[in-house]
């Protein structure tokens, strides 16, 4: 246990396709404004048939590498989050470090959901302090639309598609802090999957299965639960919100951020990420590309604290804070 680990590069990649609210309020019977007001969301990246999780993944990791100043060949282990690979084996992330030109790179998938990308940097931080690997490509991958149902009313106009990942090396400083994390599995309905799938082969007829989420329910856990484990990274972190520069949380809700931002008391100067306006709610690719956006377009610079955070089906939640790279 020798080195300290921090993210040294972070990429994204965003569906061409942006949906406006006005492309899919009739066949759900909502409107503009209650999108616009129960979610923040205005917009969603939807992917097309050539956007794949495998293609969306590599150019996302290209990205990272890039900006991590690092060649596919010095990756030890690609880490991919995400639930919507459909093929049950191989790993997404066998086949992306193979296109990557990482292989034999370590390479497997993560399935936490939402909290997928968070449990992903806690792993990497932890492969490189113990030297079991150099560096590690964590990606936060989904392709959502293929996997929910175009007419529920509960999740047709949240949920999109996109791929965030990061780099994650040696470092002289400590650069990612202790994770909290954790799981609550009596609450695993509440967000899942509508039929499993030996239950689709048992009964052909069935309709392709697809994400159903009980929202409200969800919203009060996620509002009031998660902002105390925020809280508690930031005690592992020995750090406090005044020592923050940016609150990156997984884009669910803009209202979940807004009361997650009150309950912490968030100092105004506390950049607070809101990608989900313009993006919708990507799973495991919500936290890295809204860290993206926010260092592209110059919110955060190298050196910044940033609290992330991540909730979602399982009940599984993850977060850390993290040095911008
Ligand atoms: O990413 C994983 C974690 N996921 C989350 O954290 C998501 C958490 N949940 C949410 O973000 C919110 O629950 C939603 C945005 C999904 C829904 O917002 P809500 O404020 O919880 O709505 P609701 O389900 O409580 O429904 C409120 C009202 C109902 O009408 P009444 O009974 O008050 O007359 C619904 O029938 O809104 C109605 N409604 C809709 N109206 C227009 C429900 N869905 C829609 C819709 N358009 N799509």
């Amino acid at each position: 246990m020798s080195t300290h680990a921090r993210i040294l590069g972070v990429g994204a990649y965003r569906p061409i396709r942006s949906v406006p609210n006005s492309e899919i309020v009739d066949r759900i019977d909502s409107s503009d404004d209650w999108i616009k007001t129960r979610s923040g969301i205005t917009s969603r990246r939807i992917a097309g048939p050539d956007e794949t999780v495998i293609s969306m993944s590599v150019e996302a990791a290209n990205d990272a590498l890039e900006h991590a100043g690092i060649g596919a060949d010095q990756i030890d282990a690609v880490v991919v989050a995400t639930v919507s690979h459909l093929m049950q084996t191989p790993a997404a992330a066998a086949m992306i470090s193979h296109q990557l030109g990482a292989t034999p790179a370590a390479a497997f998938d993560v399935s936490a959901a939402c909290a997928g990308f968070c449990y992903g940097i806690a792993l990497a931080s932890d492969m490189v302090k113990g030297e079991s690997a150099g560096h590690v490509l964590v990606i936060g991958v989904e392709k959502l639309s293929d996997i929910t149902n175009p007419v529920d009313r509960g999740t047709a106009f949240i949920f999109a598609d996109g791929a965030g990942a990061a780099v994650v090396g040696p470092s002289e400083e400590p650069g990612i802090s202790p994770v909290v994390w954790g799981a609550d599995g009596e609450q695993y309905d509440l967000i899942r999957q509508t039929v499993a799938w030996d239950d689709v082969f048992a009964t052909p007829d069935k309709e392709w299965p697809a994400l159903q989420m009980q929202g409200s329910a969800v919203f009060r856990w996620a509002s009031f639960a998660m902002a105390k484990v925020a809280q508690q990274a930031l005690a592992a972190a020995e750090l406090s919100v005044d020592d923050l520069d940016a609150f990156i949380p997984h884009q669910a809700n803009m209202r979940i951020t807004d009361a997650m931002a009150r309950t912490l008391k968030l100092p105004e100067r506390v950049v607070i990420a809101r990608d989900i306006a313009e993006q919708g709610n990507t799973s495991a690719a919500s936290v890295p590309l809204a860290m993206h956006r926010l260092i592209d377009e110059g919110q955060v610079k190298p050196g910044d604290k940033a609290l992330l955070i991540a909730f979602g089906a399982g009940l599984a939640y993850a977060a850390q804070v993290v040095t911008i790279p």
